[in-house]
């Protein structure tokens, strides 16, 4: 087998690359990128210009797959595999699109644990804007300091779609609003903010998704989520990835943030997603 493993920064991001692509469908190429998605959290595959076949195959040899969100346009292509887009003729619910713009974990609003990891192949690239930027919620956590680990110790966020949501809430037409927002059932998920993994490690787990702690008022909440967000969030911790076509990304979800940087339907951007379910509930 011959992939190669060269790390982007310290605490996040490893580029791969290999001698001949077909090294990267094979078991032993699976065993070593999982290992290495959770060592280093990001893995950029530049220009390897998957087909969803080939997606779904790498998907399939890392672990059992998730179907996060229903697919839209299922005559032209793999019901597995989720377009995210702008775009409403294929796409006819871009809210949760416009929901990436904000930093968040996949998945902490339905019930199931959290995916293991995302994975997403860059079908046209924007020219302005549509960057994914992640960031290591594990280095997040291990460079607080003791106070603050203190302070978050046992404190459960409350999550939900709603949420996520309500930053772009006043960009959705006020007669669907209601709808979109609540959909989902209005649930809401509570988690832990200090994620123990069996492991053994810990990171955090908030974002967009996050409304609210369990037994603290609003404001002082509020403001805490958003100080750590910004914790975490900070260069050291955090890469920027700007998209050619063809490059895939895989990413642990369980350490990880990520958001899209802004951009617009008129870019085109497609990118095509596939996500590996979880094994572990998030849990103190
Ligand atoms: C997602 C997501 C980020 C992006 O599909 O869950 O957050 O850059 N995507 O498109
Ligand atoms: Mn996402």
């Amino acid at each position: 087998m011959a992939i190669h493993f060269s790390n982007i920064k310290e605490f996040i991001g490893t580029r791969v690359s290999w001698d001949d692509r077909a090294d990267l469908f094979t078991p032993e190429a699976a065993t070593a990128i999982r290992a290495k998605v959770e060592e280093r959290t990001v893995l950029v595959f530049p220009e390897v210009d998957l087909t969803d076949d080939e997606q779904l195959k790498i998907t399939e040899l890392l672990g059992p797959k998730v179907r996060l969100t229903g697919k839209f346009n299922v005559q032209d292509n793999n019901e597995d595999v989720y377009q995210v887009t702008l775009d409403e003729k294929i796409n006819p619910q871009p809210e949760y699109v416009l929901g990436t713009f904000f930093w968040h974990m996949d998945g902490l609003s339905v019930d199931m644990p959290p995916p293991f990891a995302t994975l997403l192949s860059c079908r046209i690239a924007p020219d302005k804007g549509g960057e994914t930027e992640f960031c290591s919620t594990y280095a997040a956590y291990e460079g607080l300091p003791d106070d603050d680990k203190q302070a978050i110790e046992g404190l459960v966020g409350v999550h939900s779609v709603r949420a996520s949501l309500s930053p772009i809430a006043d960009a959705i037409p006020e007669k669907h609003r209601e709808r979109v927002m609540g959909i989902g059932g209005g649930m809401e998920r509570e988690h832990p903010i200090v994620w123990t993994h069996e492991s053994g490690r810990k990171s955090l787990v908030i974002g967009t998704t996050t409304d609210r702690i369990v037994g603290m008022e609003v404001p002082a909440a509020r403001a805490l989520l958003i100080r750590l967000q910004e914790w975490a969030a900070q260069p050291n911790f955090s890469l920027r990835h700007k998209w050619k076509k063809g490059d895939f990304v895989i990413w642990d979800n369980t350490g990880a943030m990520h958001r899209a940087i802004p951009y617009d339907k008129s870019t085109g951007r497609m990118m095509h997603r596939t996500s590996i379910a979880g094994t572990e509930a998030v849990a103190a």
